[in-house]
């Protein structure tokens, strides 16, 4: 069904990229395919949470190769393409997490960015070189970076261009936990697992107002919340001390 990404589903559903030899790099054609599929996920009943990887690498960034011929036009309608993808994963109902390996550089780390959690192999590289190569980040960076890492370190990444490695990525707040390669996906799924035994309803609203919210909102939110047996059975099973059975 696709060309350019593997799914597989089930309550923890995983979308890999799958453009292993030009190292997940993001094109046209990837974009739409990813965009598809997270909104199948996302209307998918068993799925709670997706992951999403690119196995040995992450991605390097959108298609240079493509890229390099763009006239005004078309750099139009990738930009265009590549925000409207990149805000529908970030704003979908489900908790996304990035499982990233290898390269996530450009348009990768921009990915990396609009997922709710980011996992990093011990090899994890993250950078926006674009400033390299004539232009700027084009997918989000220059938004959603300093939002995650502060304006100092999002400025200091985004001028020099400059590669970090796991570990300063983790130390700077732009991944959540580095592991050992082996132990990627293990542990994106043990954070997956950890989320899904909660109140998912609850999950989602509480992603919904931290991406897009306000304290009116969470006011609002909060008490509408009663209207469901929710809040009496997870409360009332914490007395039991026994597990909660969520509506
Ligand atoms: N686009 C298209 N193809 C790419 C690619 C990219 N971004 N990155 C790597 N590839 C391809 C290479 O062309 C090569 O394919 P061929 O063998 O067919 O030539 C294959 O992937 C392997 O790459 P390398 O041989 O270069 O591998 P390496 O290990 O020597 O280097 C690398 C890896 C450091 C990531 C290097 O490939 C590189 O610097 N890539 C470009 C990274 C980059 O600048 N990304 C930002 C893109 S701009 C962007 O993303 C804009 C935006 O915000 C929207």
């Amino acid at each position: 069904m696709y060309k350019n990404i593997f799914v597989k589903k089930d309550d923890v559903s995983v979308i890999r990229l799958d453009r292993e030899k030009q190292l997940n790099a993001i094109n046209e054609e990837i974009l739409i395919e990813l965009k598809k599929a997270f909104s199948e996920l996302n209307k998918d009943k068993r799925t709670k949470i997706i992951i999403i990887t690119g196995g040995k690498n992450f991605s390097a960034g959108a298609d240079l190769k493509e890229m390099v011929n763009f006239d005004k036009k078309a750099a139009a309608k990738f930009a265009r393409l590549i925000h409207s993808t990149f805000s529908f994963i970030e704003n979908i109902d489900k908790p996304v997490i990035a499982a990233i390996d290898g390269y996530a550089l450009g348009a990768g780390c921009e990915l990396a960015l609009v997922c709710d959690i980011r996992i990093a192999s011990e090899h994890a590289e993250f950078g926006q070189p674009e400033v390299k190569l004539g232009i700027f980040p084009g997918a989000g960076a220059t938004q959603r970076l300093q939002k995650i890492v502060g304006m100092g370190k999002a400025k200091e990444m985004i001028f020099t261009g400059e590669v970090i490695h796991a570990h300063e990525a983790y130390r700077i707040g732009l991944v959540n936990k580095v592991v050992d390669e082996k132990d990627l996906m293990i542990e994106s799924r043990m954070i997956a697992e950890a989320i899904i035994k909660n109140n998912i309803e609850s999950v989602k609203i509480s992603k919904k107002l931290i991406n897009k919210g306000s304290l009116k909102m969470e006011e609002r939110y909060f008490s509408k919340a009663f209207s469901t047996g929710n809040p009496k059975e997870g409360i009332t099973a914490l007395f039991e001390k026994r597990k909660p059975r969520f509506l």
